[in-house]
């Protein structure tokens, strides 16, 4: 979703900030553009529909000099993706630039009470509401421009990160958030700004994240000054990334997403590190928390899409090991759905952007009504780590493709430590199954080029089901997510056994169906369900455990992995899921690392 870079130094800023934009691609967007105040304190604006690239090759021919600029990528809210509503948007007196995130709710309103004093709008965004305010009120209150941002921002209703240039304020840069990331790049000679720290890291490692409701005052050869809305000065807390560039490029695989499952050895081995000691799970939140878990009387789970999934299966954990009575609720619903909560309840937000608004919103909601908040997020820093009262990281290192591959395992990996965690008894044989978990992924993964020749038979087809049972229903979920969201091939996930109830009607030669079919306590009714596949024309993909000869008779096609304890079955049947998804988006030609219409971080409702 919509991305924001900024800087303020003696360099050029126009590659920096072109650079910047390639780094945030990954979030999703439809236009980008830049807005430079240059030596003579002119502002140059460039702004195309497109990608960052056609922006790079439509600002070849123009004069983008300068050293002080703030740059958008902007994924549509209010008003289709053009020239015209791309980022950045300029007052009406033409001295006054603004890029924003999120969403400006009562931009109507105020609209209506500027054009009553014949201020003209030239785009259906609401962000250039904003920008007109500021100088409405610059130019009435004949204020300093911290002063009209301030006033301004104090007038909207909504969700924002901004940051602000003015040719008559120079050398300075206004950034203000409130529901929406900001963090700033403290370098020697220079100041950075940006959505996340990946347009940050290659100049310095040391950050501040602007918490809401915080002015950053960012001035060319001044510190860095941060107040909060109501004029109070910030403490400002210097933080160190623990980033490296190499985990933002591909290391020579063809999209970020086949590199991301490739890495799932590694990333669930840095998900257990440390947390597996003498066959006990060890989480530190737990722990330092652990009156708050014995406590509990239940368990709400909060979060959107795949990490939803990854709820789902949680709550099977925490009932299996932990046995206490979980939910798990779309965060978008449950915010809006008056809860019941109270103060022995702990509310999980699992997040792997740590960003996603419908779930900063529920963890504001169960904090106000007194619940225990505990986060499963995997950037470190991120709004939702800092907004819950304690968390597990889980460790993968930052996710660029949108499709989420090994957030996902990381998240069930560390639902499962969790799950033991809470019951602080020895776990010795389930701790050895966590601790095997990098080399089964290693082992399944050398099904990829069996799925690759596989995907061809299934390019062209319109639509898949997925079933799944137990432990491997959300998974059946999740496979036809990652399918649906990266190949645009319509996929249904359902409870297998449910598939009588309705979608059975589907079931033809057109509709094949994934039967997630591992060797577990339901082994037998799941294959009574691909039988009733079968006998209705339909072919069948089976995930199996290896040696299944009861599946491989009746299947068209099995896909074995290896034996693995049920409750981490998920884990090991993501990895032929994800493959099989990126095989067919790649055969049917989809951009699988940054499908249409998707953002990586969901930063508005
Ligand atoms: C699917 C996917 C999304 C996210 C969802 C929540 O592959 O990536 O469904 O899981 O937008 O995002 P986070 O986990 O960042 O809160």
């Amino acid at each position: 979703m919509c991305g924001i870079v900024g800087y303020i130094g003696n360099s050029q800023c126009f590659p920096i900030l072109i650079k910047g934009l390639h780094r945030l691609e990954y979030r999703g967007y439809d236009s980008a553009g830049v807005a430079i105040i240059d030596a003579e304190n002119q502002l140059k604006l460039c702004k195309s529909r497109g990608k960052v690239a056609e922006l790079e090759s439509f600002c070849q021919s123009k004069d983008v000099s300068g050293t002080i600029g703030i740059a958008h990528t902007r994924w549509a809210t209010h008003g289709e993706p053009n020239d015209t509503n791309a980022h950045p948007h300029v007052s009406a007196d033409g001295n006054i630039a603004i890029v924003h995130n999120g969403t400006i709710e009562n931009y109507n309103v105020l609209k209506r009470a500027l054009m009553k004093h014949g201020c003209e709008f030239k785009s259906e965004t609401d962000t250039e509401v904003l920008v007109q305010l500021i100088q409405y009120i610059k130019q009435n209150n004949s204020c300093t421009l911290v002063e009209a941002v301030t006033e301004s921002l104090g007038q909207v209703v909504g969700a924002y990160a901004i940051a602000v240039v003015d040719r008559n304020t120079p050398g300075t840069i206004i950034a203000a958030r409130k529901s929406s990331p900001l963090v700033i790049g403290i370098g020697d000679d220079a100041t950075y700004l940006a959505s996340d720290a990946t347009p940050i890291i290659d100049y310095t490692d040391k950050v501040v994240y602007l918490n809401d409701d915080e002015i950053a005052i960012i001035k060319k050869d001044e510190p860095l000054r941060v107040i909060t809305t109501d004029n109070k000065p910030s403490n400002i807390d210097i933080q160190t990334l623990k980033l490296s560039v190499s985990q933002l490029e591909k290391g020579g695989y063809p999209h970020f997403m086949l590199k991301e499952i490739f890495e799932q050895p590694s990333t669930i081995e840095d998900s257990i590190r440390g947390r597996v000691v003498n066959n006990r799970i060890e989480l530190s939140g737990v722990n330092l928390n652990r009156s708050k878990f014995v406590d509990a009387e239940r368990i709400i789970i909060v979060a959107c899409g795949t990490s939803w999934h990854a709820g789902l299966i949680g709550k099977r954990l925490m009932q299996d090991f932990a046995r206490v009575p979980v939910s798990v609720e779309y965060a978008s619903e449950f915010r809006y759905s008056n809860p019941v909560i109270s103060s022995r309840d702990i509310v999980i937000a699992i997040s792997q952007s740590g960003e996603t608004a419908d779930t900063l919103a529920a963890i504001t909601l169960a904090k106000k009504m007194g619940a225990f908040v505990y986060g499963i997020c995997n950037a470190v820093g991120s709004s939702i780590a800092r907004a819950t009262d304690s968390g597990t990281y889980i460790h993968v290192g930052p996710e660029i493709g949108v499709a989420s591959t090994k957030a996902f395992t990381g998240q069930v990996t560390v639902l499962a430590m969790l799950a033991l965690a809470i019951d602080p008894g020895t776990v010795e044989q389930l701790s050895k199954d966590i601790e095997a978990l990098p080399s089964l992924i290693k082992e399944t993964l050398k099904l990829n080029s069996t799925i690759e020749n596989l995907s061809s038979t299934y390019t062209y087809v319109h639509n898949f089901l997925y079933l799944g049972r137990g432990y491997n229903y959300p998974s059946a979920l999740e496979g036809a997510l990652k399918l649906k969201e990266i190949s645009y091939i319509h996929a249904e996930g359902y409870p297998a056994a449910e598939m009588k109830h309705g979608p059975i009607a589907l079931i033809d030669h057109e509709l094949p169906t994934v039967v997630i079919a591992p060797n577990d306590d339901l082994h037998d009714k799941i294959i009574s369900n691909i039988q009733q596949v079968k006998a209705r024309g339909g072919s069948v993909i089976a995930i199996v455990t290896k040696g299944d000869k009861a599946i491989k008779e009746i299947a068209d096609h099995t896909l074995e992995i290896p034996k693995v304890a049920e409750c981490l079955s998920p884990i090991i049947v993501s990895l032929p899921l994800q493959l099989l998804a990126y095989h067919i988006a790649i055969k049917k030609g989809c951009n699988v690392d940054m499908p249409r219409n998707l953002a990586k971080s969901v930063t508005v409702e």
